[in-house]
């Protein structure tokens, strides 16, 4: 999602930022960076201190060596500009990277402070002998890091106003299902039974043209109560009652309970050996239900399906991967969204509902896909 309402040449305006500091910075640029590790080793120091900053690395043994040439950009890019939108954009990307690991936004401020400090004792040595100067580089630094933090802090903004939108689009779903259910069950079911009394009439029974219709309506009627029956799943989303069960139980039992298509090749590859997770059982059978319904219908007429459980970065992950025709790009960051779907007949409420059910159950849906070759959804518990 972007950010509608930031507009960098207004920060910069409002900060006061102008050609006057953008030379200041360039001019901290060498001397900065030969003492990034000054600042690298104080900002982990910050980190480390606190655990719940350290938990914020899912996964330390990559994600830390990544973020130490990262930031290390950051800072050298901090002083060279433009400050331009593109700028802004990728400031925002960073912002975004922070809500995507869930960096609690109250972290940013104290990191931003060593910063702060580290680039004052910069400023300081460089223009050891002119207070005039050292004072302006102070002011030029500080403007920066006010239009970085406002770009942070506004991508948590976005976020959450994002989530408030889904929410309220979930609410009104529910209103919604709730009262077409309501509407449509006598209806269908006036439907179904006039189709069945017809059926038994001597006439039609005899005319195959006419039993052919009456199977069209039957088949018709089912799919109807089917869309109905899963936007009411949105209406009755009930509170997850959760306890330790075992995935591989899970898996199992989920695929119990769906029918696979005789021309599907499913393969199970199952650890047993993984921890429990604490989830409604039911609500993540139900999770596994769809993804496989969603698997089995990118096959088409022929295709393998497979699920896989395993550790991930230190959580329980299942994979469900099929070789359908993967999911187009443009779609793949749209997937999530209640009643958008890729699929001519689908009403797009299986994958959102999947992933509200997951996030009610500390669970996350990661997916990812290729066009021409598939797809891999990935549950992660615990997440
Ligand atoms: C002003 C302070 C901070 C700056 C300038 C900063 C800068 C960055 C940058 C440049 C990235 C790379 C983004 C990308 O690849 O798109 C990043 C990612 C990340 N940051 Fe920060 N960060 C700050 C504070 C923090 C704090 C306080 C934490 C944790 C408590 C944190 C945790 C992370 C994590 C986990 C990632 C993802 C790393 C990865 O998987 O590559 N950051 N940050």
């Amino acid at each position: 999602m972007e950010s509608h309402a930031l507009d960098i040449e207004e920060l910069k305006s409002y900060v006061g930022f102008g050609p006057e500091d953008e030379s200041e910075l360039a001019a901290l640029q060498g001397p900065a960076a030969k003492d990034l590790d000054t600042l690298l080793g104080r900002f982990y120091g910050t980190i480390d201190q606190h655990q719940g900053a350290r938990e914020v690395f899912k996964d330390p043994e990559k994600q830390r060596p990544r973020l130490r040439r990262t930031m290390a950009s950051w800072v050298l890019t901090l002083l060279e500009g433009p400050y331009d939108r593109e700028y802004a954009e990728r400031r925002l990307a960073i912002g975004r990277a922070h809500v995507q690991n869930q960096m609690p936004q109250r972290y940013m401020l104290t990191s931003m402070n060593v910063i702060r400090g580290w680039f004052m004792e910069l400023c300081s040595r460089v223009h050891l002998d002119d207070p005039a100067r050292i004072l302006k580089a102070v002011h030029a630094t500080n403007k920066v890091l006010d239009i970085e933090l406002a770009m942070m802090l506004a991508t948590y903004r976005d976020d959450l106003l994002a989530r408030m939108q889904r929410q309220e689009r979930l609410a009104t779903l529910g209103e919604l299902a709730a009262g077409i259910h309501h509407e449509l069950k006598n209806p269908l079911a006036a439907v179904r039974t006039s189709a069945f009394a017809l059926r038994e009439r001597r006439s039609v029974r005899a005319d195959a043209r006419a039993r052919g219709l009456l199977e069209r309506i039957d088949t018709n009627v089912d799919r109807a109560t089917e869309i109905i029956t899963d936007l009411l799943s949105f209406a009755r989303l009930r509170n997850p009652s959760r306890r330790n069960v075992s995935v591989h139980d899970l898996v199992k039992s989920a695929v119990g309970r769906v029918t696979i298509p005789p021309s599907i090749q499913l393969t199970l590859d199952l650890d047993p050996d993984l921890p429990a997770v604490n989830v409604d059982s039911a609500q993540l059978e139900q999770v596994i239900v769809n993804l496989l319904a969603n698997a089995f219908d990118a096959c088409g007429d022929d295709g393998g399906v497979r699920i896989t459980s395993r550790m991930v970065a230190g959580r329980v992950a299942v994979v469900i991967t099929d070789d359908g025709d993967g999911i187009h790009e443009r779609d793949l960051l749209r997937v999530f969204e209640p009643l958008y779907s890729t699929k001519p007949e689908g009403v797009g409420l299986g994958l959102s509902l999947s992933q509200h059910l997951a996030r009610a159950n500390n669970a996350k849906l990661a997916i990812a896909s290729t066009h021409g070759e598939g797809t891999a959804v990935t549950i992660v518990f615990g997440a």
